[in-house]
């Protein structure tokens, strides 16, 4: 069964509550009408009730009368929410005004529905910047328990007769988040991949943590970071199938691999990428994507303690509509 519709079908048999902070916004509505017509997740717009309704009518949309609709202005929303950003943020030095002020803001908004348990996931960024998403979902949401750094991973949809990957998919991190990962963040980033690909891809993980060396092939600091990354992620979970440090080649064909690794149990076969720094990954996965006619999807935030995801700006509706369902698919392994 293809990717998006086993995710579409699970989505459709455990509903998750996913808010759309940018709930005005005609691809957000196009897409949880979209949504909310196939019953895939309960939507959450944030925005102004009449301002939603006249968009709808004027769009045709006749399913979002379905959604639940929290008006940042409203008072009595800043009430509710406003303490919980306060508590989280006081340690910052911040005045219960600041609180109430930031509350109204939509991105924060809409974290704080999923940090008060009022939303199961959040989808943004059609409008925003990435980082002024990541920002409010580590300040509200925070990280996930035993992890301190929040990654982005792509799902790589392959072409149909590629030799790589698992089931015509492969995960690549980080893409998206972290600029210069070390050794630590960069084993973190490896097992939240292998977490990635498990609970999203529905693929068994088999993780490569990528360099210019193969086992001792070349000496040089950032080799050494990704080889004490490769031990940090085993020590963090021994039960990983996931090897380092290993250059592409090395990591994914075969051939190459009993030249190069004969010993690894990953390399030739690894179906998750952990590049070592966002130049390499961000790169990486935009030369794939162009080059060889792969389709990726994401970025997943990866490491928060409930799912969030960031659409790019340049995103259609059709484009945030399988963001839901993804981010739907995550908060179905959170609960
Ligand atoms: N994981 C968890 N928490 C984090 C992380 C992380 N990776 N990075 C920052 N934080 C936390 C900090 O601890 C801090 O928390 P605090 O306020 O409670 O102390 C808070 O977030 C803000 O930290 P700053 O260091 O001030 O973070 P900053 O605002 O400078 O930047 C950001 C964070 C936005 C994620 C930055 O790392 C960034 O811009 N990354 C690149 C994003 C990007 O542009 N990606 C490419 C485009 S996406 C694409 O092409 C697919």
């Amino acid at each position: 069964m293809e990717l998006f519709e086993r995710l579409t079908r699970r989505a459709k048999e455990n509903p998750r509550r996913i808010v759309l902070p940018e709930g005005t916004e005609q691809r957000n509505l196009e897409a949880a009408d979209l949504i909310l017509a196939e019953g895939l997740a309960e939507i959450i717009l944030i925005g102004s009730e009449a301002e939603i309704n006249e968009k709808a009518k004027d769009l045709n949309l006749a399913n979002i009368h379905k959604a639940t609709i929290v008006d940042p202005a409203d008072p009595a929303v800043i009430d509710k929410y406003a303490p919980l950003f306060f508590e989280l943020r006081k340690k910052k030095g911040i005045s219960m005004e600041d609180a109430r002020k930031t509350t109204a803001k939509v991105l924060y908004l809409g974290a704080l529905m999923v940090k008060a348990g009022d939303a199961d996931g959040m989808v943004s960024g059609a409008i925003n910047t990435t980082g002024d998403v990541l920002r409010a979902a580590f300040q509200v949401i925070k990280t996930a328990p035993g992890i301190d750094t929040v990654s982005g991973a792509f799902l790589m949809i392959l072409p149909k007769d590629s030799p790589y990957g698992s089931d015509g998919l492969m995960v690549f991190a980080d893409c998206a988040v972290v600029p210069d990962p070390d050794a630590k963040q960069l084993a973190q980033i490896a097992v939240c991949s292998a977490k990635t690909a498990k609970e999203v891809a529905g693929i068994d993980p088999r993780v490569a943590l990528l360099t210019f060396s193969t086992k001792g092939s070349a000496k040089h600091e950032r080799v050494d970071k990704v080889i004490e990354a490769t031990a940090l992620a085993h020590e963090m979970d021994p039960s990983l199938q996931l090897d380092g440090e290993l250059q592409a080649d090395a990591a994914m064909v075969p051939v190459v691999a009993s030249l190069k690794a004969p010993k690894s149990d990953i390399a030739g076969k690894a179906n998750v990428l952990v590049f070592p720094s966002l130049e390499v990954g961000n790169i990486a996965y935009k030369l794939v994507q162009r080059l060889a006619g792969v389709q990726a999807v994401g970025p997943l935030l990866q490491g928060l303690a409930a799912p969030v995801s960031d659409l790019s700006r340049g995103c259609n509706a059709h484009d945030i509509y399988k963001t839901i369902i993804m981010t739907a698919n995550q908060a179905i392994h959170e609960n």
